[in-house]
């Protein structure tokens, strides 16, 4: 009896061992085939690049939840094809003012001294090329034109300085300047090859849909505290290189920050650049936003203080102001309010219902 029991509980031992033997190998075989299949699931692929991004890649088969469909976006030309322009050196010069403008041209610039420490780039990303990341593919093929804003005829220089005066909250640089004029030629460049007149898809800043009630301060303040206050700070000041040349996360208000004129402080450019943009790594493809975020945000960053400019020559025809242009007098009854928060909706229907 003895022996018989012991030779049966070594087979039942042996039969054990042989099952964990063989789940295991069933597990590494189904294991190694997936990872065959999945490889980002190790780590960040190499071409997310930005650790929100790789975080949010979903591991399953992706659907597709951009904003706009990826084919027939503007693409600036291959960077490598600019040593074949005669004015090559300019073009090149003209880039690296756009990427470093403050390293040239802020408030220690060593050419001038004449920004806010900002570099274009902070909000033309990638130099300006980035789809929908407040790109520059249709400044060449649709200036100069009138302006509504100054009521004038615009070329490129005009509209640079613009942003001069208005984004770095600074003085405009002269149009004969060697850097003026590398920024154009790297601009015209950049545009070469869309015909005149077109505005290219994914030109310029997202145009976001309108909520159906006003953006929300507070719950912008949530979405801010949430979102975006770890890279630019809790006073929104952002972080400036140590070297001070430039910054590594650019102010979003303060006197370091765009003033009252520029394009970003209206709601509609706000919102529609970072629902793209923001937080950093998002790309139109990615939104990592939703509208309401995005709407609310940009309620709470532009309601707090930063630079005031005189205003008083812009929109001179008062009845082509944008719709979410926040200074009175409109030409239609809509308080500064609403012209700044929205609700938008209404402000555009009774628009068409005037120009009809
Ligand atoms: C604080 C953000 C910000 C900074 C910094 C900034 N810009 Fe802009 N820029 C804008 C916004 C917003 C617009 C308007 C985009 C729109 O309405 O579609 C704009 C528009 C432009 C346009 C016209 C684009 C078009 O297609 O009509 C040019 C050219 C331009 N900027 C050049 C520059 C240059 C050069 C610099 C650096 C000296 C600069 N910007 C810095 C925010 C900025
Ligand atoms: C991971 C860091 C990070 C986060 C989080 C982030 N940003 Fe940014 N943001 C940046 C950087 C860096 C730039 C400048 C990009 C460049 O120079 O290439 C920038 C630029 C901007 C700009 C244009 C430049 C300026 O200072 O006016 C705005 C507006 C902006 N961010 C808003 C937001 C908002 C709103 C959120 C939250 C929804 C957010 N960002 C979250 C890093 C971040």
């Amino acid at each position: 009896m003895k022996n018989n029991s012991e030779a049966f509980v070594k087979l039942l031992t042996l039969i054990l061992g042989l099952m964990v033997g063989v789940t295991l190998l069933v597990v590494i075989i189904i294991g190694t085939v997936f990872l065959a299949h999945n490889p980002n699931i190790l780590g960040p692929s190499k071409d997310a690049g930005v650790a929100v991004q790789s975080a949010a890649a979903p591991v399953e088969k992706e659907i597709y939840r951009g904003v706009a469909p990826k084919e027939g976006m503007w693409q600036a030309p291959e960077w490598t094809t600019v040593d074949a322009e005669p004015n090559a050196d300019m073009i090149k010069y003209g880039k690296e003012l756009v990427a470093n403008t403050s390293e040239y041209l802020g408030p220690q610039g060593k050419v001038r001294k004449m920004s806010n420490g900002m570099n274009c780039q902070n909000c033309h990303l990638n130099a300006g090329t980035a789809p929908l990341g407040n790109n520059y593919g249709a400044v060449a093929s649709t200036y100069p034109k009138v302006r509504a804003r100054s009521g004038q005829m615009e070329d490129i220089p005009k509209r640079i300085n613009d942003c001069f005066e208005r984004s770095l909250n600074g003085k405009p640089l002269e149009r004969n300047s060697r850097e003026m004029q590398a920024m154009v030629a790297y601009m015209e460049w950049l545009g070469k090859d869309v015909p005149k007149g077109e505005t290219p898809q994914g030109a310029g800043i997202y145009e976001l849909a309108y909520l159906d009630r006003p953006a929300d301060p507070i719950k912008g303040k949530a979405a801010y505290a949430q979102l975006c206050q770890s890279c630019h700070m809790e006073d929104g000041q952002g972080m400036m290189k140590p070297d001070k040349t430039g910054y590594i996360y650019p102010p979003l208000w303060g006197e370091n920050s765009y003033n009252e004129g520029a394009g970003l402080f209206r709601m509609s450019r706000f919102a529609g650049y970072v629902k793209t943009n923001m937080p950093l790594g998002a790309t139109f493809e990615r939104p990592l936003l939703t509208d309401e975020q995005a709407w609310d945000v940009a309620a709470y960053v532009n309601s707090l203080p930063r630079p005031k400019k005189d205003l008083s020559a812009d929109w001179p025809d008062i009845s082509k102001k944008p719709i979410d242009h926040p200074f009175g007098p409109f030409s239609d009854g809509f308080t500064e309010e609403q012209h700044k928060f929205g609700p938008f909706k209404p402000i555009k229907e009774a628009r068409q219902v005037a120009a009809k």
